[in-house]
């Protein structure tokens, strides 16, 4: 069967790597099957019979990539934002996860949540979900119906975690273990392992997981060096871990397939073994904030090269919205300059509108971008009021992006080639 060919027709912009967007004013975005064909100034003779999609003076760009999200914490978002890490979760997160015993309150809540999900310019996420198997069954299902892509993972806890919401570590290896073989049964939603964070994970739940990943070849999702009470909680439970990072890494599960949530207070060593291992941060400016967590040097981490998305972290990021992330990943960056480190340079809108698209993207392989060969994300978005518009692609793209809450339409929406 030959494979479906079009072309997107408006403006089109896309970055090629942290520091370049490039743009192209009333351009094709050449598109066959899955893939990008590539970006033109002029249909290409050898495609000039395809269908043509003319979005007028629309806006053409990569979909986004949420890093990091919590689907069962969708319904308290914006809510109990009074306390830091470890007494929100205790206080307002494990109540709420713990919910989730009942398929009836998952049902609703992820119907919700993924509906949320499909309306936004979110084309790919990683996503946990809670420790319940039925549940995240649920929520499998849900994501697979909707025909965005995803990686879910059921949440490993067998310690320091209320009665309700903790399992015994053999029950969370075999149930892992279901659920990674039921995933097989599924074509855009894929299992990954997700150990909550080491405080809620024994060794011996890690060492199995480890194992697991060894045997399936399967991506890890976690938490690293948010908080400093949380880091100092680590150091008490590991005495024999060199660092946070390293209750990871020696069980194998730091790798190319890693993603670590916020890195917010990682040491020299650390940052270099996330570099080694090419393991992804999700940085999550929006719940650093809102948590009083803290800023993560996240240019640094550009500079060298580490792999780098962003995450909304629903529900300590109160906000699903990924254009949110890109403004608030810049407004910290700069508070860092300002209030930490005068030698640091602050992230431009160039980087962080990267990282939303090909550094989210990369840890789906090639995602994010439109340089050809890349999956067929796109995303067609206007102004709601053109008032505004400024001629300038760029400065359009900027302004769009940092006035979303008013004036952003999400015209249309392309996961890996199919028009949701
Ligand atoms: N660390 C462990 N669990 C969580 C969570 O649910 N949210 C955040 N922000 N950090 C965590
Ligand atoms: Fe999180």
């Amino acid at each position: 069967m030959s494979q479906d060919k079009f072309a997107l027709l408006g403006n089109i912009c896309y970055s090629t790597g942290p520091n370049k967007i490039h743009t192209i004013e009333r351009g094709y975005l050449v598109v066959s099957g899955d893939k990008i064909v590539g970006a033109f100034d002029t249909l290409p003779d050898e495609y000039s019979g395809v269908r043509v999609e003319d979005y007028g003076e629309a806006l053409i760009i990569p979909g986004m990539t949420d890093l990091h999200v919590h689907a069962p914490q969708f319904p308290f978002r914006g809510i109990g934002m009074d306390l830091e890490l470890l007494d929100w979760l205790n206080t307002y997160t494990f109540p709420e996860e713990a919910k989730y015993s009942s398929i009836d309150y998952a049902e609703k809540i992820y119907e919700f949540f993924t509906q949320a999900l499909k309306a936004s310019p979110i084309t790919r996420a990683v996503i946990f979900s809670t420790i319940h198997v039925p549940a995240t069954r649920i929520l499998f299902d849900k994501l697979e119906a909707s025909g965005l892509i995803s990686y879910v993972g059921k949440v490993n806890m067998d310690r320091n975690s209320p009665d309700d919401l903790r399992e015994t570590t053999t029950t969370s290896l075999a149930d892992t273990e279901l659920l990674i073989n039921e995933a097989k049964n599924y074509k855009r939603t894929h299992a990954i392992l997700t150990p909550r964070f080491t405080p809620s994970c024994s060794d011996d739940l890690m060492k199995g997981l480890g194992d697991l990943k060894a045997k399936y070849d399967l991506p890890v999702q976690s938490h690293l060096c948010e908080n400093p009470s949380e880091v100092e909680l680590v150091r008490e439970l590991c005495p024999t871990s060199k660092n946070y990072a390293d209750t990871y890494d020696r069980f194998g599960l730091l790798d190319d397939k890693a993603i670590m949530a916020h890195c917010v207070y990682l040491n020299d060593d650390e940052i270099e073994l996330m570099k080694v291992r090419k393991s992804f941060v999700a940085h999550c400016p929006q719940s650093n904030i809102n948590l009083a967590s803290g800023i993560a040097p996240v240019k640094k981490f550009l500079e060298l090269g580490i792999n780098v998305g962003l995450g909304t972290d629903i529900a300590a990021g109160a906000s699903l919205s990924m254009f949110r992330a890109i403004t608030d990943a810049i407004g910290v960056s700069k508070l860092y300059w300002r209030l930490v480190d005068e030698d640091f340079h602050a992230l431009t809108f160039s980087e962080t509108f990267y990282m939303a698209t090909m550094g989210g993207g990369k840890f789906f392989g090639q995602v994010g971008s439109f340089l050809p060969g890349y999956e067929a994300d796109v995303l067609v978005l206007d102004e709601k009021n053109s008032g505004v518009r400024r001629d300038n692609l760029l400065e359009r793209l900027e302004q769009t992006i940092y006035l979303a809450d008013e004036n952003v339409i999400l015209i249309a929406k392309y996961v890996a080639g199919k028009k949701l």
